[in-house]
């Protein structure tokens, strides 16, 4: 859908998202920018996963006033971010020795000046599931990497998701989980809609 090269654009909100710690690429942001500046309209656009918000940069730059990207994160790490796992980062260490993001994460969507278009859930992904009312019209689903994990996320969330909705997985071809979750929601019927880098837009089937 984009057609257009990350690093040949020159925008405030991707200057921000360069300085943010995070794994989403130039051109995944590209994606979830352009898909929540049109999904927007539909519904809510929610991210699981949002770790110092990178994403939530991207996402939440392209909505208009009034609207707020919904940002969901126990803001505890996952596995490999734990001190000695693989992208462990030591500046997400608390006093108290655990890790906890919700201080950058609110810090980096201030710097932005998006604290108005930003909504945050600190709380698992399934508890968020079961208390959200509404209708979803952008999933960005990036939280638990495991394979039962994002099943889980999408099973959860899957009952908030209205006509026209788009699911983006991310690390698809990274990961074990959220690559088998992308030929699952194929094999259910979405369809490919764009890909970025590893971000991969799954629209969900028509009439479901
Ligand atoms: C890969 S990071 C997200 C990166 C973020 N999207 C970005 O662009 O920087 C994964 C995040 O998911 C969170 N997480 C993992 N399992 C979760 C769960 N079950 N519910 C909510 N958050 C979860 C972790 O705390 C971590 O911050």
């Amino acid at each position: 859908m984009t057609g257009r090269n990350a690093t040949e654009i020159a925008a405030p909100w991707l200057d921000r998202l360069r300085r943010v710690p995070g794994w989403l690429e130039p051109a995944e942001a590209l994606l979830l920018h352009e898909l929540a500046g049109r999904q927007h309209r539909a519904g809510r656009c929610v991210e699981l996963g949002s770790y110092q918000g990178r994403s939530a940069l991207a996402l939440a730059s392209a909505l208009p006033a009034g609207q707020r990207l919904l940002c969901v994160d126990t803001f505890a790490g996952s596995a490999e971010h734990q001190p000695g796992g693989a992208f462990f980062e030591p500046s997400t260490l608390a006093p108290d020795g655990t890790v906890s993001t919700l201080g950058l994460f609110r810090r980096h969507v201030a710097a932005a000046g998006l604290d108005d278009r930003v909504e945050t859930w600190a709380m698992p992904s399934l508890a968020a599931a079961a208390r959200f009312e509404g209708r979803v019209s952008l999933l960005f689903v990036d939280a638990d990497h495991a394979y039962a994990g994002v099943s889980a996320d999408l099973a959860a969330w899957r009952p908030h998701l209205g006509p026209g909705a788009v699911v983006v997985l991310h690390d698809v071809g990274d990961w074990e989980g959220p690559t088998r979750c992308a030929a699952d929601l194929l094999a259910a019927g979405f369809s490919r809609l764009a890909q970025g880098g590893t971000a991969l837009a799954l629209a969900v089937p028509a009439g479901a």
